[in-house]
């Protein structure tokens, strides 16, 4: 990521990193959503998108001398800022709430953070606030209400993604790019990657920015023309847990119009069904909420919005591993067999309805 130092904050030899960013852009033609590429951010060295954020804001933590790194996150941008933290030497408070991924969560505690569990997801921004205003706690995630994003150091890291993606298509960007959407911080590094891009006249025109949302917060600003994403809660939890915020922010939604683009909200089973897809026919195998760019190009590509000759990337922004339980009821028990051939067959055939010719 630092190869673009130019456009960041610090200097590559300052940079607190692990080799994020150069991830692969890669053609999805089996999918049969015409011409869509996935950049797969799950290659990262935490295994996602976030890590972009946590490199660009762990530089200023210790360019600033701080002490302790503070995170509200229920998953990657909390694993990411662990991460970070153990690389720069910074111990790290990251606030879960009861319910988070337990693989995420193992991987905060793996890198050494100091976890701790709230029931209340309110008192998270609390007790961060109190961290920060009491004892200059440095924060890489939003801490207080209505959300304004995150980290703006860690922001401008998203840039890059944009970068990676024009330079591949040799300074032609896509028509469209799509993403799973919760505070829409890499909606907005992304996009502003690409203005910086247009300003400078390395490209002559920017995307358009769909955002894939679980809550609807963004589709009905946009249709009631507010100048705020309502608050919009659920009844019970997404699987897509790390898109779960109820309310997008300003910011994003000043993206999509900007852009000329659109939101969609995605619902579980569609996300379930693109997680499987994905899997089987790429080899790649997403985290739910990574899955929501696809279930929306599908719904965009039908309704005419994006018209078939158009090119959109999707950004797959986390590794399945990250949080595997709600996709395991989607796939078939593996039997158990013992006999021979005819055996191995028969159980092929009734799990997998496998015939060999
Ligand atoms: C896997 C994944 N995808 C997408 C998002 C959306 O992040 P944001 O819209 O804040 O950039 C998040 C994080 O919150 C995430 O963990």
């Amino acid at each position: 990521m630092w190869r673009w130092e130019g456009f960041l904050h610090a200097a590559a030899p300052e940079a607190v990193t692990l080799g994020e960013g150069n991830t692969p852009l890669l053609p999805a033609p089996s999918l049969g959503l015409g011409d869509v590429w996935i950049k797969d951010e799950s290659r990262n060295p935490t295994w996602s998108f976030k890590d972009r954020l946590g490199s660009g804001a762990l530089t200023m933590a210790r360019r600033f001398g701080a002490k302790v790194i503070a995170s509200s996150s229920s998953g990657n941008a909390g694993a990411a800022a662990a991460a970070y933290a153990a690389r720069a030497g910074i111990p790290c408070v990251v606030f879960t709430f009861v319910g988070s991924a337990g693989p995420l969560v193992l991987q905060m505690r793996a890198y050494g953070a100091m976890v701790v569990k709230v029931a209340d997801k309110a008192d998270r921004w609390r007790l961060q606030s109190l961290g920060v205003r009491e004892f200059g706690w440095y924060p890489t995630s939003p801490f207080f209400g209505p959300v304004v994003g995150s980290n703006p150091y860690g922001m401008e890291g998203y840039k890059t993604i944009a970068f990676e993606i024009a330079e591949a298509f040799d300074w032609e960007p896509p028509d469209w790019c799509v993403l799973p959407v919760c505070y829409g911080d890499a909606l907005y590094g992304m996009w502003k990657g690409f203005e910086e891009l247009k300003a400078l006249g390395w490209i002559s025109r920017t995307p358009r920015f769909v955002a894939a949302e679980v809550s609807g917060s963004l589709p009905a600003a946009l249709a009631s023309g507010d100048p705020m994403p309502p608050e919009i809660a659920r009844n019970a939890p997404s699987i897509a847990t790390s898109i779960g915020a109820a309310q997008a922010t300003v910011q994003a939604l000043d993206v999509l119009r900007r852009s000329n683009g659109t939101a969609v909200t995605v619902g579980d089973d569609e996300m379930r069904r693109w997680v499987v897809t994905l899997a089987a026919r790429e080899g790649i195998w997403p985290e739910a909420s990574s899955a929501a760019p696809f279930a929306a190009i599908e719904r965009l590509r039908a309704q005419g919005i994006i018209k078939p000759q158009e090119r959109c990337v999707a950004l797959l922004t986390a590794s399945g591993l990250k949080d595997p339980g709600p996709i395991e009821s989607a796939l078939p028990e593996p039997p158990l067999v013992s006999g021979g051939l005819s055996e191995l067959l028969a159980a092929l055939k009734n799990t997998y309805g496998f015939s060999h010719d």
